[in-house]
């Protein structure tokens, strides 16, 4: 949590000019911190990440057809395809990074293929330069959900200004938090302008309505908490970093349990601890090393599982078929998220790396 005190001189200033939302003092100064800070040129909040998906799709007028997608992400990346009249196609993941693997992109390209949307999961960069090719060749749109990739820079350069349009999550639980919150970056002044309106039910002044916006502005609350929490999130960061490096350091040379490691020339966030568990090698499987845990007071996240072609909703589309997605059903059957904040004592840490480390004696 950012400072209280600080918040509460901030909200004082919001009670002063009964200004809480519409393009406040605030907002405009979050916005245009954030966009320095991540080095964008061209940034807009918005009130969360699903929103700002949903307006990503708005902006590059995607509202049907096909767009090809992982099944291994939050409900929300296809559920905006869905509330767009576009079918997801599931394409299957990479076993080291987790992200969409690119091979097995153009086998899913029809001709009412209209884009790509990729997950930087955990914060991982996707292959950006073999899908930006594969977009090419086939004329698609290229839309990040980079929901966990807060701050993440590949040779330097922000993995924002990859693809179309990179979409973020704000979101309470996320490294970086404005409560609720979201924003996009695009590539032009007038994809910026675009979204603008777009978030703004499409009103571009009180004579005119320009096109069919939706609500999706942040308010003074969420810009004020955001605005202090970028003075402490490269201090949140640095502290995941150690803690991961302990987990890794910890956890290496166990059978049967890996870690992802770092990958060159790419700053990482450090958002996440996922590991996985193979069940042969460990000796037993991820579901009980989660219920042990859980008994043992420790609480850890099955992120992601079940898989988003599980669901119900698109179980029954032809890309969702278990044939299709060997290795994302492997990877959410083995992967566990363990506990991993800035507040985190080493000693914690520590205790739990020595729990997984013992359950193999016990069997
Ligand atoms: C990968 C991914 N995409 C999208 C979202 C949605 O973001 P929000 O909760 O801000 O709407 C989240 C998390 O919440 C996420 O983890």
């Amino acid at each position: 949590m950012p400072d209280l005190q600080k918040y509460t001189r901030y909200l004082e200033r919001i009670w002063e000019t009964q200004w809480l939302t519409n393009g406040g003092e605030f907002h405009e100064q979050f916005e245009e911190r954030l966009r320095l800070y991540l080095g964008v040129e061209h940034l807009n909040l918005l009130v969360n990440g699903t929103i700002a998906l949903l307006v990503a799709l708005q902006a590059l007028r995607i509202n049907g057809g096909e767009v090809i997608t992982t099944p291994f992400t939050f409900p929300a990346t296809p559920h905006v395809l869905y509330w767009n009249n576009i079918r997801p196609v599931f394409c299957d993941i990479e076993k080291d990074t987790m992200t969409i693997d690119p091979v097995q992109i153009e086998k899913h390209i029809t001709p009412d293929t209209k884009a790509i949307l990729a997950v930087h999961v955990y914060g991982n960069p996707c292959d950006v330069e073999a899908i930006d090719s594969i977009a090419q060749k086939h004329g698609l749109y290229v839309i990040y959900d980079a929901a966990h990739a807060f701050g993440v820079k590949v040779h330097g350069r922000s993995l924002l200004e990859y693809g179309d349009i990179s979409a973020l999550s704000f979101h309470a639980t996320k490294l970086f938090s404005s409560i609720e919150g979201g924003a996009l970056v695009s590539h032009s002044h007038k994809q910026k302008e675009r979204i603008r309106f777009l978030r703004n039910f499409g009103i571009a002044n009180e004579e005119h309505v320009i096109g069919p916006g939706i609500n999706g502005k942040m308010n003074e609350f969420q810009a004020c908490f955001g605005l202090l929490h970028l003075d402490v999130v490269d201090k949140e960061i640095e502290k995941r970093h150690q803690l991961t490096d302990l987990y890794r350091k910890k956890l290496a040379n166990l059978d049967g349990i890996r870690c992802l490691k770092d990958i060159l020339h790419v700053k990482h966030n450090y958002a996440y601890l996922p590991i996985l568990i193979d069940q042969d090698a460990y000796g037993i499987g991820r579901d009980r090393v989660y219920a042990i845990l859980k008994e043992c007071n420790i609480m850890t996240r099955k992120y992601f599982h079940p898989l988003c072609s599980n669901y119900p909703c698109y179980a029954a589309l032809p890309s969702s078929i278990h044939s299709n997605l060997p290795v994302a059903h492997r990877i959410s059957n083995e992967v566990l998220c363990l506990p991993l904040y800035g507040e985190l004592a080493p000693s914690t840490v520590e205790d739990v790396c020595k729990i997984i480390q013992e359950i193999p004696n016990t069997l």
